[in-house]
């Protein structure tokens, strides 16, 4: 192409793109938005990324008209391998009967998870560990769900000792990895890394934490857990309580939880409150929902608890942290009133917001929920990877 058809096809992609903006969904737009805030030193923008996310809604009759090259483009984002879902960066991606499907696969998959039953669905696919973050359950659990699937990982390691810390972009490092795995899942820093690197790769992207975005996830293993100890996950009063400001896992759990029916009590210090997106977003899906600061006056009611550690990785100013830091701290003394059937959860690390004495109550369920984590990984993985899992899985032995 010469350089004048170039600049008239570049122009034809700005007034695509400024269309598009006009007519895509709320989420959509703010996963853009957030995607454009994530420019740092290990992304960098090129034009094809800037406008993916966008692209990615056009349906294929509105880009009939558009110039070859932007079609082309757009064939590139949309044409990942195989023609199942093409990631999970947001719950957004997961409509809630397939969110129920899933479920239902995670809790056949049990016994593979524990080990009583070995079923290699996913051998010869390899899972990439990107973890530009700390963690432990998130890129453990993935790793073993993997395994126990007879499937592969590698991972990125330590960031220390990778070469991001020669200057390698983001955008460069899924370009590898995309070469030598068949699905990553990643946790950065950044919110809206999760997003630019789906955009970035033809493999599928399952978010493991970007920023203070979303765990999609965690809040899968965390319905998992729910459905588990209640039988449904419709009707039920859920307090989310402790930094709801910075805390992807209750972004991404409030959202799903709506989408179901519950009840939701935000219990947080005024400064970790909700953001203000975030509970427009709840209350046009129609949630029910509390705003307060009192924890242990919402307790009796509730059927569910999830504690949440006060991030003090979040905060850009340390003054900031010791006015919130300590902010609740359950105790076993604070239970006495609950219904038998409430149960506390925790994405975990917990720091000292629930007390060792909670423990051993018939409420605790926040151990269960991080060994949940396996299962709801390995449904996740078989589904992005296009694979069934079957409808009767041993209870032990080879399957
Ligand atoms: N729940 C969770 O995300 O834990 P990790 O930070 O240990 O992965």
């Amino acid at each position: 192409m010469d350089g004048q058809a170039s600049q008239a096809a570049d122009a034809s992609i700005n007034k695509a793109v400024i269309i598009v903006m006009d007519s895509t969904d709320r989420s959509r737009r703010a996963r853009s938005a957030s995607m454009a805030e994530s420019v740092s030193a290990h992304v960098t923008m090129v034009p094809l990324h800037l406008i993916t996310p966008i692209i990615h809604a056009l349906t294929r009759d509105r880009l009939n008209g558009c110039p070859p090259k932007v079609q082309g483009w757009v064939s590139t984002v949309m044409n990942k391998r195989g023609d199942h879902m093409t990631g999970l960066i947001t719950m957004d991606d997961l409509t809630n009967e397939a969110i129920l499907e899933i479920l239902d696969d995670a809790e056949r998959l049990l016994p593979v998870a524990r080990g009583d039953t070995y079923l290699p669905l996913l051998q010869g696919k390899i899972l990439g560990n990107l973890f530009f973050e700390p963690s432990t359950r998130t890129r453990m659990s993935f790793e073993t769900a993997m395994k126990r699937l007879g499937g592969d990982v590698v991972n990125l390691g330590d960031v220390k000792t990778s070469s991001v810390v020669k200057g390698e972009t983001l955008y460069d490092t899924i370009q590898m990895v995309d070469g030598y795995t068949d699905i990553i899942a990643m946790r950065h820093p950044r919110q809206g890394a999760a997003q630019y690197a789906q955009d970035s790769a033809r493999v599928p992207v399952l978010n493991g934490g970007d920023g203070a975005g979303h765990h999609p996830t965690q809040t899968m293993l965390d319905l998992f857990t729910i459905r588990q100890a209640h039988g449904s996950l419709e009707g039920l009063k859920v307090v989310l309580a402790g930094d709801l400001r910075y805390g992807r896992t209750v972004h991404s759990l409030s959202h799903a939880l709506t989408r179901f029916g519950c009840e939701l009590v935000l219990a947080s210090p005024s400064l970790l409150r909700m953001p203000r997106e975030i509970l427009d977003d709840l209350t046009a899906h129609g949630a029910i929902v509390t705003e307060t600061e009192d924890l242990l006056g919402s307790i009796n009611e509730a059927d569910v608890v999830y504690m949440t550690r006060i991030q003090k990785e979040r905060f850009a100013d340390e003054d900031e942290y010791t006015k919130v830091a300590g902010a609740y701290k359950l105790h076993a003394n604070n239970l006495e009133g609950a219904k038998a059937s409430m149960i506390i959860m925790h994405p975990l690390p917990r720091v000292d917001e629930i007390h060792p004495s909670v423990d051993g109550t018939r409420h605790a369920r926040y151990f269960e929920q991080a060994f949940n984590g396996v299962v709801a990984r390995m449904a996740l993985l078989c589904r992005l990877l296009g694979v069934s899992v079957p409808a009767d899985v041993p209870q032990g032995g080879e399957a």
